[in-house]
């Protein structure tokens, strides 16, 4: 797979302007616009001896790769050809003033309906790596998904040593079943919902299943004595998941779109929505064995799961001249226990912003607003004359930030009611700073564990550097929380276990090098706290990346105002812009 030919369609930005405008301008490396068209149509696929008609794009099983360089514009025309509304999420692009085509349903658009197109048009401006783009709307991103890769501007280097290759390597959960049936099951009955048949590494699950054929492992064939840049992505709706090849050691360099200092290691965890680069350093000569690449699921909550392994196999390929030896071993990896939250917490703990002079960590030092948000579980009650399902008597479960379960809008998105002054009636702007009635988040949880209803924004102001301390809470089971935000990349200042302290806590923050991501996990029964500059007007969502999370509420969004400039305005809404 050479995903880095560039699409010959697309056209040099700069030619448009004149001679004198090019000499001028060619030192900045004015980026160029690239082109593509994304059909959403149906695929069959069969997986473990199970056919069914997934929603796809452009008839590919991961979809596309969307390859850019820093500073491009991208335009993306997607078309409709399902019955199912959609919406695309370019995940972790900072989509600076251009926030109606970041994509969450009823947030930053309508969806696109049947047999209708809406045009992405956004520019990708200081990141460079690898991100993803899936549908943002009910479980469609089970299918719909593919990586999203950023090279770095014309003749920049990177700042490791260059790869031989770069291998996209992105991980999914696949369902026998419709994922749209497996949720609006769940939803009207207030239980868990089913969980997927097998994870994928690039939509194969490997040898571990049943009905699983050889054709459907994926087989990486690599060179002795070389280095590969694996571009990491987890795809998968509900599950963090550990990452190791047998015999063979990663170095981790860049993680959602940012550079980190290099670190070691045999295993990494990878949350939903998360992407890192690694390095592989293959052997020096071309052992007599393969060696098997492992997935499988971290969980710490008290709910089912699926607790199956994906494989693919790392073969290397042999001189010419020599035969090809039949019959290697394959070497097993040893993965972390499914609960093993000590590797998790050291882990998370190795990653650095690279922080050099190219790549400063600007990191808010001060703070200006600060906020305490805890996010969990909870319950919410059963409609009158039915039973359900969920986790105590006639309940349904329940996720909240603050005790709120986000509500969606249906008429109107979020963004278009605050741009066209119509948020009366659509949402609230009082989301409280901190939690309404306090308790001991992570200790004996309360009895009283049904979350409000509601759609409250946070509104900032143009530029506030924001300070938030997320608090898993223990309601229904700790269990962590890959908390993602969209148009920002923010800065995990610090992590811990049990309940935040705020007259402790803060002395330990990492203000020099702390990691940059968009989505960071919250430790089970723990908490993170991350700094961002609100310099991106919009309304942004945040949101547990654990989809089924994110359809019991656990969401938040936030309003950001224009800036005083006119590049600090949020853009007038494309005129394609779907209707509800
Ligand atoms: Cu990758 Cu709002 O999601």
């Amino acid at each position: 797979m050479d995903f880095l030919h560039l699409p010959s369609f697309a056209s040099r930005r700069v030619l448009v302007f004149g001679f004198w405008v090019v000499t001028l301008f060619s030192e900045f490396a004015v980026g160029i616009t690239r082109h593509y068209t994304f059909n959403i149509e149906y695929l069959n696929v069969t997986r473990l001896c199970h056919t069914r008609p997934i929603l796809s794009v452009n008839g590919k099983f991961p979809g596309p790769p969307l390859v850019a360089r820093e500073g491009d514009r991208v335009l993306v025309k997607v078309v409709n050809h399902v019955s199912n509304n959609v919406t695309i999420h370019w995940h972790g692009i900072r989509q600076i003033t251009s926030g109606w085509a970041d994509g969450p349903a009823y947030v930053t658009q309508c969806p696109i309906q049947s047999n209708q197109s809406y045009t992405y048009n956004f520019t990708i401006t200081g990141q460079r790596g690898t991100l993803l783009w899936h549908a943002h709307i009910s479980w469609l991103r089970a299918t719909i998904y593919g990586p999203i890769i950023i090279l770095p501007k014309h003749k920049v280097p990177y700042p490791f040593e260059k790869p031989h290759k770069e291998i996209p390597i992105i991980f999914g959960e696949w369902f026998n079943v419709d994922p749209e049936a497996v949720i609006s099951q769940a939803l009207q009955t207030g239980g868990g919902p089913n969980v997927s048949d097998a994870y994928t590494i690039n939509g194969l699950p490997g040898p571990f299943y049943n009905c699983s054929s050889n054709k459907d492992t994926l087989k990486l064939k690599v060179k002795a004595g070389k280095t590969y840049l694996l571009r990491i992505i987890n795809a998968a709706l509900n599950e963090e998941l550990f990452f190791s090849i047998a015999n063979h050691t990663l170095v981790v360099v860049e993680a959602d779109a940012s550079y980190t200092k290099p670190f070691e290691t045999h295993t990494i965890l990878i949350a939903p929505g998360q992407t890192t680069n690694v390095l592989l350093k293959t052997k020096p000569k071309s052992p007599n064995a393969t060696f098997l690449m492992a997935v499988r699921p971290y969980f710490t909550g008290s709910g089912t799961f699926d607790n199956s392994t994906a494989g693919a196999i790392l073969q290397y390929t042999h001189p010419s001249h020599k035969p090809t030896p039949q019959n290697l071993p394959l070497l097993q990896p040893t993965l972390p226990p499914i609960n093993a939250t000590d590797f998790v917490t050291k882990f998370t703990a190795k990653f650095k912003s690279l922080g050099n002079d190219k790549f400063p960590s600007k990191v808010p030092k001060m703070v200006d607003k600060k906020f305490f948000f805890t996010v969990g579980l909870g319950t919410s009650p059963c409609p009158k004359n039915t039973t359900c399902q969920g986790p105590t008597n006639n309940t349904k479960f329940a996720a909240s930030v603050n005790n709120i379960s986000f509500a969606l809008p249906h008429s109107l998105s979020l963004i278009q009611a605050y741009y066209s002054k119509r948020s009366n009636g659509v949402f609230k702007t009082d989301f409280p700073s901190v939690p309404i009635n306090p308790f001991n988040y992570t200790g004996t949880p309360p009895n009283n564990t049904l979350v409000t209803n509601d759609t409250k924004l946070v509104v900032l102001n143009f530029n506030t550097s924001v300070q938030v301390v997320l608090q898993g809470t223990s309601i229904l089971g700790a269990e962590s929380h890959p908390l993602h935000l969209h148009g920002y990349d923010f800065f995990v200042v610090g992590q811990g276990f049990g309940n935040y302290d705020e007259n402790k806590d803060p002395e330990k923050f990492n203000l020099v090098d702390p990691v940059q991501r968009n989505t960071a996990g919250v430790p089970a029964a723990g908490w993170i706290a991350i700094r961002f500059q609100a310099d991106n007007p919009g309304v942004w969502f945040m949101h547990c990346h654990l989809d089924i999370h994110t359809s019991w509420g656990l969401i938040m969004a936030w309003l950001v105002l224009d800036g005083p400039e006119p590049n600090q305005k949020l853009q007038p809404p494309p005129s394609d812009l779907p209707k509800c």
